[in-house]
């Protein structure tokens, strides 16, 4: 086959308003037959956010909604609620709990478009936020809209539109502080332009959802004026252990289809592998005995990321249905990292709690010398 013809590679992960396109237009369907009120600026109605987010399984006549992030109903719509207010949203917990995946479906079912992000980090500056310059044209022809090169804050205000910042408090305070005007006045002033268009005033439909892991938090905090400016909303793992082998089993299992691997994970098998997820990170096994917890977070999305590895390296070397000793050879690269200690301890939790149980547990038992390497 010649170069020419060889198809180009698929997209790693199309953003949720591509993804969900047809749910999405399903929705606004729904809101114009219904008449349901639409807040300006906003792509569908609150309710039919809500529903994009947490799906409508088991609704009747339910438009066949996908599950996407798994929830309290009450926590979505008080985040959909703080999006209509004069506040940004701030989504904050322990990694890997689904802040940045939720502040993705927030921002496609409102605006259609999940891509305004700011990514913070230590060296984000307040160009990378608002807006910065083209230079050639700035030396060219001074000052001027055409020269100007907007930033996500500056798209979001100009087109009314959700802005996301991820990690908000990685970057400086003096960087985060960029926001104040922007989230209390909606104005953001240009000093360099003239006239109308020195100040923006922000569109409806602004505004911003900023996520925090709660373990990176102190490297810098935020300041008081700031956090004035948010409504925080704080994500924790999910609950219910049930739920949570469910969402494991369901993006692995799709995940897995993606890449041609039909043998997903055995149904048992996603259920011990959440199970010992959650008890690791409770420091507690669902009986009540007390285990050593890992400095890893066992979030769910680590859970899926093992669960994922576990069916490719099954799939692809061991050429039987995945296993106990998959689980724990996915272990060692996905969730462990580098950590000798977290290691031993997980030895020590496959030595005393997976032994006693009975099933798929004496898999990862026999398996526990893995771990020694
Ligand atoms: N409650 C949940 N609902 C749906 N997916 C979840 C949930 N919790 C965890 N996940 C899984 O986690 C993945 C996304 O994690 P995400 O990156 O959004 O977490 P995060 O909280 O932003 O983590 P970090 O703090 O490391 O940035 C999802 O794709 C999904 O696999
Ligand atoms: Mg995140």
């Amino acid at each position: 086959m010649s170069a020419a013809s060889t198809p180009a590679p698929r997209v790693q992960r199309p953003s949720a308003e591509t993804r969900w396109a047809d749910e999405l237009d399903r929705l606004a369907d729904r809101d114009r037959r219904t008449g349901a009120r639409v807040p300006d600026g906003w792509r569908l109605s609150p309710r039919s956010v809500v529903d994009f987010v947490l799906g409508d399984a088991g609704q009747r006549d339910g438009l066949g909604l996908e599950t996407k992030f798994v929830g309290d109903r009450a926590l979505v719509e008080r985040c959909v609620v703080a999006l209509a207010t004069d506040r940004g949203l701030m989504l904050v917990g322990e990694p890997g709990t689904a802040k940045s995946f939720l502040s993705e479906l927030l921002a496609a079912a409102v605006s259609g478009d999940s891509t305004l992000t700011v990514q913070g980090t230590a060296s984000t500056t307040e160009d990378a936020i608002t807006y910065s310059w083209n230079y050639a044209l700035l030396l060219a022809r001074g000052p001027s809209l055409d020269a100007l090169v907007p930033a996500p804050v500056h798209r979001g205000m100009s087109t009314g539109a959700v802005v996301r910042f991820e990690e908000i408090t990685r970057c400086p305070i003096e960087t985060q502080d960029s926001l104040l005007s922007v989230l209390s006045d909606r104005v953001l002033v240009v000093p360099e332009l003239e006239d109308e268009h020195r100040v923006l005033h922000a569109r409806r439909g602004f505004s911003v959802i900023a996520t925090a892991n709660v373990r990176d938090r102190g490297v810098n905090d935020m300041s008081a004026a700031l956090k004035r400016r948010f409504s925080f909303e704080t994500i924790h793992p999910i609950a219910d252990l049930r739920r949570e082998a469910e969402l494991v089993q369901r993006q692995s299992d799709a995940i897995l289809a993606d890449a041609g691997i039909t043998a997903a994970l055995p149904g048992d098998l996603t259920e011990v592998l959440v199970t010992m997820f959650a008890e690791l990170r409770r420091g507690r096994t669902a009986d009540g005995r007390p285990v050593e917890q890992l400095s890893t977070a066992m979030s769910t999305a680590e859970a899926v990321s093992v669960a994922v590895a576990t069916g490719l390296s099954s799939a692809w070397f061991t050429g039987t249905p995945p296993r106990g000793e998959d689980v724990v050879g996915a272990l060692l690269g996905t969730a462990l990292k580098d950590s000798d200690e977290d290691r031993s301890r997980l030895r020590g939790y496959l030595t005393r709690v997976a032994k006693e149980r009975g099933g798929r547990w004496q898999e990862l038992h026999a398996a526990r010398g893995l771990l020694d390497g």
